[in-house]
Order: C-alpha cells, then sequence, then structure tokens
C-alpha cells in the first residue's frame, strides 16, 4: 500500500467537568466524548523522499511543523525509524471540513488519521491502545480521536472506558466562522476564577471519578434515553467562555429554544455550540429557524448525526509490484 484515504471525524462533548489540577499543569476532567459524522478528508501517501509535507486547503491551517498532523508523523518516524528508512517520506493533504479553533477536535482528529494511516502504510500491526498510547503524547483529546465512539474520558481525557453507542441522533452545530477561542485561555481563566472549587487530593479526584462512571449521565446513555441526556448536557468552561463571547451566548440561546431540541451545549472549549434533536425533521427546523433569527452571514450551521466510530480508512492504493 503506498497510499491511503481516512475520514478523520470531529467530537463533541456530552460532558465537560473539571475536576482540578494536575502536577503536569493540566486539568483532571471527567468527559464524555461523542463522535459525530463531520468528517475531515485525510490522504496519506508514502514519497520517495525522507520527508513529511503537509499540505491543507484551509487557509487558517499552518503546513509546518506545528501542525498536529505533523507532529503525529513525525513522532511515527521517530518511534519506528527503521520503517520510516524503508518505505520513505510521507505527503499528508488534509480536506478540512470541521471549523478550525471550535472547540470539535479538528487538529486532534487529524493528528489521530496520521496515526492509523501510517500504521496501516508501514504494516506495523500496532493495536489500537498502542496508537492510543502514542496519540496521548501530542494532545489530551488524540487518544480519544482514536478510538471513537461514545466514551467516557478521564485523567488529562486521555483515560478512555467505551460507552454504548447513540444511535443515529440528530445533531445540530452552530458556529460564527470568524470567531475561534484558545483552549488555553479557556482552561487558564477557568483555573483564575474557579481555582478555590477543585477537589485537591487524589483520593477525592479517584472518588469523584467514580461518582460520575455511576452518575446520571453515563446511566442515561446505557439506557440509550435520549430526553435524559440532553438534559444532563455540562460543560464547566461554558462559565468562562460564554460571558466572554456574548454573540456565542445568544447563539446557544436561539439554538435552546427551537421545538424539537432536547439539549443544547457549547463543544469543549467553544465557541461551536451543538443541539440534540428529536428527530432529523426537527434538526433541520432547527438549523434554518436559528440561521433566520441571527441572520449573520459569518453564521455556519449544521445538521449531521453522531456516529460511532473514530477514524475510518475510506480507501488504500496498493504500491504497484516490480516487474
Ligand atoms: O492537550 P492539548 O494540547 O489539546 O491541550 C490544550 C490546552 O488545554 C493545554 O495547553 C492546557 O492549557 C489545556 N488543557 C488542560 N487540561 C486538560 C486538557 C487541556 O488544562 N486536561
Amino acid at each position: 500500500m503506498s497510499s491511503c484515504i481516512l475520514n478523520a471525524p470531529a467530537k463533541v462533548n456530552l460532558h465537560l467537568e473539571i475536576l482540578g489540577d494536575r502536577a503536569d499543569g493540566y486539568h483532571e476532567l471527567a468527559m464524555v466524548l461523542q463522535s459525530i459524522n463531520l468528517a475531515d478528508r485525510i490522504t496519506l501517501q508514502s514519497s520517495s523522499i525522507d520527508r513529511i509535507q503537509v499540505r491543507c486547503d484551509h487557509p487558517l491551517v499552518p503546513n509546518d511543523t506545528s501542525n498536529l498532523a505533523y507532529r503525529a508523523a513525525e513522532l511515527m518516524s521517530q518511534q519506528f525509524p527503521q520503517a520510516f528508512a524503508r518505505y520513505g517520506g510521507i505527503d499528508i493533504l488534509i480536506e478540512k471540513r470541521i471549523p478550525v479553533g471550535a472547540g470539535l477536535a479538528g487538529g486532534s482528529t487529524n493528528a489521530a488519521a496520521v496515526l492509523v494511516g501510517v500504521n496501516l502504510l508501514w504494516k506495523l500491526g500496532l493495536t489500537k491502545s498502542e496508537l492510543e498510547r502514542l496519540g496521548a503524547t501530542l494532545g489530551s483529546d488524540v487518544p480519544f480521536c482514536v478510538e471513537g465512539g461514545t466514551v467516557l474520558a478521564t485523567g488529562r481525557g486521555e483515560q478512555l472506558a467505551p460507552l454504548p453507542d447513540l444511535a443515529n441522533v440528530p445533531v445540530v452545530l452552530a458556529k460564527y466562522q470568524k470567531l475561534s477561542v484558545s483552549t488555553a485561555w479557556a482552561y487558564k481563566t477557568y483555573r483564575q476564577q474557579f481555582n478555590q472549587t477543585y477537589t485537591q487530593d487524589e483520593a477525592s479526584i479517584l472518588a469523584r471519578r467514580e461518582q460520575v462512571h455511576a452518575g446520571p449521565i453515563v446511566g442515561a446513555i446505557m439506557r440509550q434515553d435520549l430526553v435524559g441526556i440532553g438534559q444532563l448536557l455540562r460543560n464547566d468552561l461554558e462559565k468562562v467562555v460564554l460571558p466572554a463571547y456574548e454573540s456565542v451566548q445568544s447563539l446557544r440561546s436561539t439554538l435552546a429554544t427551537q421545538a424539537g431540541v432536547l439539549g443544547t451545549m457549547m463543544s469543549g472549549s467553544g465557541p461551536t455550540v451543538f443541539a440534540l434533536c428529536e428527530t432529523t425533521t426537527a434538526a433541520e427546523a432547527a438549523a434554518v429557524a436559528t440561521r433566520r433569527t441571527i441572520n449573520n452571514p459569518d453564521l455556519s450551521v449544521w445538521v449531521t448525526t453522531v456516529r460511532s466510530e473514530g477514524i475510518e480508512l475510506a480507501a488504500t492504493q496498493a504500491i504497484p509490484k516490480d516487474i
């Protein structure tokens, strides 16, 4: 195989709870992450020169070493130098469908696709959990993006416990194209404002993690209780992002009041807001009504569904045999 094409889906957070500080400077989290059917297309091609190259059709995505997809390929070349020498370099083409700086894990899912794709191209035979362990060194959401589906994620976000799939739930997403929020800023601001609420000792963090495992949102997912899930959506980062971005607050309120919407929340550090809906018809009507009410050409609104897989191989091409 000399090339492969992968679909790299976005995610939303059904639950994002900040438990406390970690010694490594990150936050202890308890999250429920959900893949959705909005995906970037990643083409990986073995190249004859020992070099990693990234190209992307989106002007805001860097083509250099700061791109997480580049860093994923670099990590694989460092971990598996013999395969890198044998198969040559990697050309990475990213066709962006997921909005950038949106709280939808667009960069993380691109990196996850590169890990999965290089594993195939170089015939490394790494398991999903081995790829997830590598992914954790690149970013907190990368392991989930390899895994996909509906997952309870704790620790920094890298400790994954898969939950039952939610079948075909319609989702509306809405984002102002020109607005993006820095994840580092959102967490830093949260720490400044709410660190007095942090759970301090490790035993209490473990206890709280267990409570989330056995708690209402996981229970509602186990029962496939969509009304319950809609009511239980939670994202602690809303407490800092919504007051700072009034337009996101009012977008969220507009979406939340549409008929057939079961629950509305900001995803990750935002600024994308999403709504879980009863039916596809309700989701389409909510999307149209939100667009009409806000009436701003910078607003993008999508209708999609939840998805039960992570990175998906769309096509491969074999290396032609020497004759
Ligand atoms: O891991 P990742 O690079 O995606 O994280 C982006 C930023 O989000 C980090 O620099 C950190 O400020 C914040 N973060 C955090 N705790 C986490 C995950 C992310 O504080 N568990």
